[in-house]
C-alpha cells in the first residue's frame, strides 16, 4: 500500500484530516452489496448535482479504478466538490457504504476529499492490455512486414522510428474509457482495426493493401499525444485541444516532408483516411470517407471500438457485473445474457400458448404439438395468483 514517501504528506498535499490517514485501495470489482470503504482512492471521472424529488440536490458522480468504474452518491456534505476543492479527473478518498440501486451497484459516500496525484499508486488505476508486449511487437512486425509498396513502407518506418514515439505508441491507452481504456490498448485496437479491414479488403480486393496496412497503423497514432497515461489515463491540454485526428495529420505531414520524393497523392490519400476513420463530423472526422480503402478504415474502425466496448462489459457481466448497463457509445442499454439467462422469458411464453386453443385428444394429435401447452391454472400461478387446490 503506498504511502506519502518518508511519511509525511508532499508539499504540495494540504495537511488535511482525511490526508493524515493512510490512503486504502480497494478494486472497484471487489466491491460487494454491504462493503463499508474508509478513506480508499478512486478517480472521480466526473460529477453533477442534480435535484432531489422532494427539494433540494444531490451529487451524482462517477469513480473510476483500474479494475472498473462505480456510481457514486451524496446526499449531503459535498461542500469539496462545490466548492471548487475537488474537480473532475483528480483523485479522491472516501468513505462510503456499497449498495445496491436498481439493479446495480452503487456508492453512498459520506465525506470526500482530493489527494494529490503524487500520493497515489498508480498501479492501482492503469490497467494493462491482456495482450503480451512480446506479441504486440511480434505482431506490429508482421504488419509492417506485409507493406509492399516502398513509399508507404518509407511513411511508417519514419515515424515509428522515433523511439519515444514508440515507447508511446506501446503503452498508449486507446481511449480514457469507451473501449481498451488501459495500457498498450492503442497497439490492441490498431491490430484489431487492421486485421478488419483486411478481411473486409478479402471481399474487395481492388483495395490497396500497403495503403491500409499503412493509414491503419497510422490512423489512431495521434493518441500517443492526445492522452495522458503516467499516473491515470486523461487528455493533455494539446489532446483535448487538437484531437488525436488532427494530431496524426501533422505528423504524417512533417514526415513525408522529411522522405526525400515522398509522392504527394500518396501523402493526401493516407491523411484522407486518418482525417476521415471516424466517418462523420460529429464523431470528430472533419472530412468524410471517400475512397475504398477510407470507407473500409472507417467500418473496421468502428466494428472494433463497438465491439470491444460490448465484450468488455459482457466480461464484467460474466465477473458479477450487472447484466444490463447504459453505454455512452451506444447511447442505448446493452444486455449481457449471462449463463443464458433472460428474465421474463418464461412468462412471455405462458402469455404467447395461452391464447393457443387446447390440444386435440391424443389420439388425434400429431407427436409434438401442444407438448408446451400450459394449463390456466398454471398460468395463473405464474402471474402470482393464490389458487385453491383442486379437489
Ligand atoms: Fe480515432
Ligand atoms: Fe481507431
Amino acid at each position: 500500500m503506498v504511502r506519502f514517501p518518508g511519511g509525511k504528506p508532499p508539499e504540495s498535499c494540504p495537511a488535511t484530516e482525511e490526508h493524515r490517514v493512510s490512503l486504502q485501495y480497494q478494486p472497484i470489482a471487489s466491491l460487494k452489496p454491504g462493503t463499508r470503504i474508509e478513506n480508499t482512492v478512486f478517480l472521480m471521472a466526473n460529477w453533477q448535482l442534480r435535484p432531489k424529488r422532494d427539494g433540494g440536490q444531490f451529487v451524482s458522480m462517477q469513480l473510476r479504478d483500474a479494475s472498473g468504474k462505480i456510481t457514486g452518491v451524496m446526499w449531503d456534505s459535498f461542500e469539496p466538490l462545490t466548492d471548487g476543492g475537488v474537480g473532475e479527473n483528480d483523485f479522491v478518498q472516501v468513505t462510503a457504504e456499497v449498495l445496491t440501486y436498481q439493479g446495480q451497484l452503487q456508492m453512498r459516500i459520506q465525506r470526500i476529499s482530493r489527494v494529490d496525484e503524487s500520493a497515489v499508486d498508480s498501479k492501482h488505476f492503469l490497467p494493462v492490455s491482456p495482450v503480451s508486449a512480446e506479441e504486440m511487437d511480434r505482431q506490429f512486425a508482421q504488419f509492417v512486414g506485409q507493406i509492399t509498396d516502398s513509399d508507404y513502407r518509407a511513411l511508417v518506418d519514419s515515424i515509428f522510428s522515433t523511439p519515444a514515439l514508440m515507447d508511446r505508441f506501446r503503452r498508449a491507452p486507446s481511449a480514457v474509457s469507451m473501449h481498451q481504456a488501459y495500457l498498450g490498448g492503442l497497439m490492441e485496437h490498431t491490430f484489431c482495426v487492421l486485421r478488419n479491414a483486411l478481411k473486409i479488403a478479402d471481399n474487395y480486393p481492388t483495395a490497396n493493401r500497403s495503403l491500409l496496412i499503412c493509414a491503419g497503423l497510422l490512423h489512431d497514432v495521434g493518441k500517443t499525444m492526445e492522452f495522458t497515461f503516467d499516473k491515470k489515463i486523461a487528455y493533455s491540454d494539446a489532446g483535448r485541444l487538437l484531437g488525436h485526428i488532427s494530431m496524426g495529420n501533422a505528423l504524417v505531414e512533417v514526415h513525408c516532408s522529411r522522405i526525400p520524393g515522398f509522392p504527394l497523392a500518396k501523402k493526401v490519400l493516407v491523411q484522407h483516411i486518418i482525417l476521415s476513420h471516424h466517418g462523420y463530423y460529429e464523431f470528430g472526422s472533419p472530412k468524410r470517407p471517400k475512397t475504398l480503402e477510407a470507407l473500409i478504415m472507417h467500418h473496421a474502425d468502428i466494428v472494433d471500438a463497438q465491439l470491444s466496448n460490448y465484450v468488455e462489459f459482457a466480461e464484467k457481466a460474466e465477473n458479477g457485473g450487472a447484466r444490463w448497463e447504459y453505454s455512452a457509445m451506444f447511447e442505448r442499454y446493452i444486455f449481457a445474457p449471462t449463463e443464458g439467462e433472460v428474465k421474463g422469458s418464461e412468462l412471455m411464453r405462458a402469455l404467447v400458448y395461452a391464447a393457443v386453443p387446447p390440444p386435440l385428444a391424443e389420439s388425434q394429435a400429431s407427436p409434438n404439438i401442444g407438448e408446451d401447452l400450459v394449463s390456466s391454472d398454471d398460468l395463473l400461478r405464474s402471474l402470482g395468483a393464490d389458487l385453491p387446490e383442486k379437489p
